[in-house]
């Protein structure tokens, strides 16, 4: 099956409603999309990317209404989230109804659920009469996709068909927080597109961060991720590039260009800004990944705004075991 790519709506709903794969755009990265009412399109998600059966799944739905279905209750603080943030790349982690079914929980009877905020993707989701469950269109384990071409690269002939949004203005996956009922409490378990500063300032309190690397409360937060083929080693350039040939390096500098003499120098961001190196990011993870050079070294990001969701990808596209 050739994967074609376009801006048919029409047919993306015909196949999801068939029980087909789609990949969508989001703000964040594209999804790769099925009816998540039905196991047998599910299935075929975990096929595709060859997912470990025990990562569950975002569910994607077009507005607030449609999200309380799937869960059994709201609490008033992430209420006010949801209100401030989206559509947007916030996703909530709560107990789920019993519409959702444990194939795309994993198991849990928690639900993670966002409104993605993409004009092409809500426009899709308001003609179905289902939700869409969607993990990244990537191959597990491998860098998200910020563009139409990127989900082709690796899916090609794998799904029928891709919508066209063009490069996704976030860049880095959404943010994920749950809620404590006893504390009353808001806890980040993945950092993504949202910044902690952005949140904290909307529920005026301090947010935790509670990443657990061995046993992750979303379990596909594995150590290992986003893993490029060229090797990527993270921290001072200076120091990374001594014992190296450096005719066989690239260089992903976080925003200042400093000349080296290497086979090739990506930059971040231009502007010293955190939402433009996280747009940016898995593109430039890609290009460089494909220069055949021997390392990639690329500067950590100051730790602020988005910068920690781009140091947390950049750790675990690094990692070796
Ligand atoms: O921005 C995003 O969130 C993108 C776009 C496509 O919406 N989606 C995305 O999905 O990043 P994925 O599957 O690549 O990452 C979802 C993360 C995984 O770490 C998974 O383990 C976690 O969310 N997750 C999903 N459902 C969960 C659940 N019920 N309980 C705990 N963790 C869950
Ligand atoms: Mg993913």
């Amino acid at each position: 099956m050739q994967t074609q790519i376009g801006l048919d709506l029409d047919k993306a709903a015909q196949l999801l409603i068939e029980g087909e794969l789609v990949a969508i755009p989001t703000e964040t990265v594209y999804g790769l999309a099925a009816n998540a009412l039905s196991a047998e399109a599910v299935s075929k998600i975990y096929q595709v990317k060859n997912r470990p059966q025990f990562n569950p799944l975002i569910l994607h739905v077009a507005n607030l209404f449609e999200l309380k279905k799937y869960v059994l209750n709201l609490p008033k603080k992430v209420e006010l989230l949801i209100q401030k943030f989206s559509p947007g790349p916030l996703t909530v982690l709560l107990p789920k109804s019993e519409l959702v079914s444990d194939l795309v929980t994993a198991g849990s009877s928690n639900v993670a659920i966002r409104i993605p905020n993409h004009p092409l993707t809500l426009d899709l989701l308001n003609r179905l009469d289902f939700p869409l469950a969607a993990p990244s269109a990537n191959i597990s384990g491998t860098v998200s996709p910020t563009s139409a071409e990127h989900v082709f690269e690796q899916l090609n002939d794998k799904i029928p068909y891709i919508l066209d949004g063009g490069e996704t203005s976030i860049g880095i996956e959404s943010t994920i927080v749950g809620y404590d009922d006893r504390s009353e409490e808001i806890t980040i378990h993945r950092l993504g597109g949202l910044s902690i500063e952005e949140m904290e300032a909307c529920i005026h309190e301090k947010i935790r961060v509670d990443i657990h690397h061995d046993q992750p409360t979303t379990p596909g937060q594995l150590k290992s991720h986003y893993a490029t083929q060229t090797p990527l080693l993270v921290g001072n350039i200076d120091e990374l590039i001594k014992d190296k040939n450096s005719k066989e390096i690239v260089i992903i500098n976080y925003h200042q260009l400093k000349e080296y003499e290497v086979k090739k120098q990506f930059v971040l961001s231009n502007h010293n800004s955190s939402a433009e190196a996280a747009q940016n990011l898995f593109k430039i993870m890609r290009e460089a990944d494909k220069c055949q050079a021997q390392y990639i070294l690329c500067e950590w990001a100051p730790e602020e705004g988005l910068g920690l969701a781009i140091n947390d990808r950049l750790e675990r596209a690094s990692y070796t075991m």
